[in-house]
């Protein structure tokens, strides 16, 4: 792992000032980067400015994104068809302050708050509140559990969602540091050109921004 962040850190420095100043403007709200999770979490009152309805099969008629996410979401689910044979399904997208509190009181009351806590994102906490997130289904399966790997549509996703601009959010092997489950039904979009340096060092998004807050600084202080 640290091999890794020192050979993005070292290909981030060699991208220069220009480059590192456009990727602070993604990384703030409203950007395609803006983390967001237990530690840094989003105001009651936000709400992004421009949702809209991706144009795919989905579950219900009111799933949302962001435009960008929502167009990128519509190529996914072509080429997914297209190249594949397969049928994507929107499951859910963007969800309010609100509904997140909602959903998260629910697993609590069922689960107990500790097992709560790894599966679902407390209010303010989730990505879904950015509109940058999706969960996704297969025509056979909109259960969202970790069958989802196992059905080819699950593992087409896995191995494709960053041609699209979406990285896998939570991995098995990142509970520690994004401290939820693994969820290979959860997708971020956050552009092409991170998506696929992220899926290439398959690193999480938090250690991908520190490093370009690193950057950042170091830049700085030349
Ligand atoms: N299940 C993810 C962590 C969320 O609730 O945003
Ligand atoms: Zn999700």
């Amino acid at each position: 792992m640290l091999a890794k962040l020192l050979t993005l850190l070292m290909m981030l420095l060699s991208l220069g000032q220009d480059v590192i100043g456009q990727y602070a403007d993604e990384m703030s709200l409203g950007g395609n980067l803006f983390l967001v999770n237990r530690d840094y979490a989003l105001a009651s009152d936000y709400v992004p400015n421009d949702l809209t309805r991706p144009d795919v099969q989905m579950t219900s008629s009111n799933i949302k994104m962001r435009s960008e996410a929502a167009a990128a979401l519509e190529e996914m689910f072509q080429a997914a068809k297209d190249e594949m044979g397969y049928t994507l399904v929107a499951v859910s997208g963007y969800r309010s302050y609100g509904q997140q509190s909602a959903i998260f009181e629910r697993k609590v009351k069922n689960v107990g708050k500790k097992a709560a806590l790894l599966l679902v994102a407390p209010p303010g906490c989730s990505e879904h509140q950015l509109g940058l997130a999706m969960d996704l289904g297969c025509k056979r399966n909109t259960s969202l559990t970790e069958s989802f790997i196992n059905t080819p549509e699950g593992a087409w996703v896995a191995e494709n969602a960053h041609r699209f601009g979406y990285i896998i959010r939570y991995k098995e092997e990142w509970t520690e540091i994004t401290g939820y489950s693994y969820e290979p039904w959860h997708v971020r979009y956050v552009g092409k050109e991170h998506a696929q340096r992220i899926h290439a060092l398959d690193i999480p998004l938090e250690y991908y921004i520190a490093q370009l807050q690193e950057a950042q600084f170091a830049l700085l202080g030349e």
